[in-house]
């Protein structure tokens, strides 16, 4: 009988972005991570995440290597430019170096095709988790978004890459139908993101030179110069998610009078927000007329960056 669903997924993370993974997680799969391991039906490109390490697609499940072999030698697909690899768990159950590579030998030659290590155009996995085996495809993060960190255009306000990744696909639950209005998207950090995942975004920046920066920043990367120059209050359009992370008394000159009128048009403008601040704003974000759903904290040097999510 089957155990688990379609899809393994690996994660990891420093330990003071542990919150903001697992806030990730719920929101994406619905799911809590146990051992930085999750299963879901859910198939979630893992190159989307900055958490995700990677995704086994399960084709096989046994309780022995045997038998994982004798599906594999029944198969007889030739899968030119192969690899197969082990993939570890982040847990102590991990088998050792001698045995894994005995293993990968034994299925590697076994598998039809030719093995290609560096340039595999079919990548396999293998592993055991709870006293069972599983074989599948393995599809890791290509970690190619860390060259979003040099963006021709930096702001000191700038959310990092890793949090913006995180709260696009927590504003949208990783679907590529909700619309996510960054109402002040400063020089464009998540929309960078989410149009690199394939969702529809938009932006709005009330800075004259600041939108022109974001909007360098988006073509750099290959994509439409969508940010428009304008005050967020004068929005007319209705979006599924608003991500807006909060001018700061901090760094620019803002009131709390202010803040609260930003809180009070991303209400009015989407059904959920994910407010990012440096101070707790549950407050207005109630009386704006969200309810708080989740909440995490990414340290960010001496300070605290507040994530709520409210609908
Ligand atoms: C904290 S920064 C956003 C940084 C952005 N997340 C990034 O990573 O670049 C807030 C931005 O909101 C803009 N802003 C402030 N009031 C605004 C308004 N009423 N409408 C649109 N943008 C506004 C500011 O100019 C500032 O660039």
């Amino acid at each position: 009988m089957k155990k688990f669903p379609k899809y393994m997924y690996i994660v990891n993370y420093p330990t003071p972005e542990e919150e903001l993974c697992n806030l990730e997680m719920k929101v994406v799969f619905g799911k809590e991570l146990k051992e930085k391991m999750l299963f879901s039906d859910i198939e979630f490109n893992p190159s989307n995440s900055p958490f995700i390490k990677t995704r086994l697609e399960i084709i096989y499940e046994k309780d022995s290597v045997e038998e994982i072999l004798e599906e594999i030698i029944k198969d007889k697909t030739v899968y030119n430019n192969f690899k197969l690899e082990y993939v570890r768990l982040n847990n102590e159950n991990n088998i050792s170096y001698d045995e894994r590579l005995a293993i990968i030998k034994n299925i590697s030659n076994n598998i039809q095709g030719c093995h290609n290590f560096k340039n595999p155009e079919f990548s396999f996995g293998i592993t055991k988790v709870e006293n069972k085996w599983l074989f599948g495809i393995d599809n890791k993060n290509d970690y190619k978004w860390h060259s979003h960190d040099n963006k021709p255009c930096s702001y000191s306000n700038s959310l990092g890459v890793k949090v913006a990744k995180a709260v696009v696909n927590i504003a949208n639950g990783g679907s590529k139908d909700k619309t996510i209005i960054d109402p002040c998207c400063g020089v464009g950090t998540t929309l960078v993101e989410a149009l690199d995942a394939g969702y529809l975004i938009e932006g709005y920046e009330i800075n004259k030179q600041i939108a022109k920066n974001a909007n360098t920043n988006l073509e750099f990367y290959g994509f439409n110069p969508i940010v428009v120059n304008d005050d967020m209050h004068n929005i007319k359009k209705s979006y599924d998610s608003s991500i807006v992370d909060i001018p700061y008394g901090l760094f620019s000159h803002i009131t709390v009078d202010e803040q609260r009128k930003i809180i009070e048009t991303a209400r009015r403008i989407s059904r959920r927000i994910v407010l990012i601040s440096f101070e707790n704003h549950d407050l207005i974000l109630e009386q704006s007329g969200f309810k708080i759903q989740h909440r995490c904290i990414v340290p960010k040097g001496k300070f605290k960056r507040f994530i709520v999510v409210a609908e």
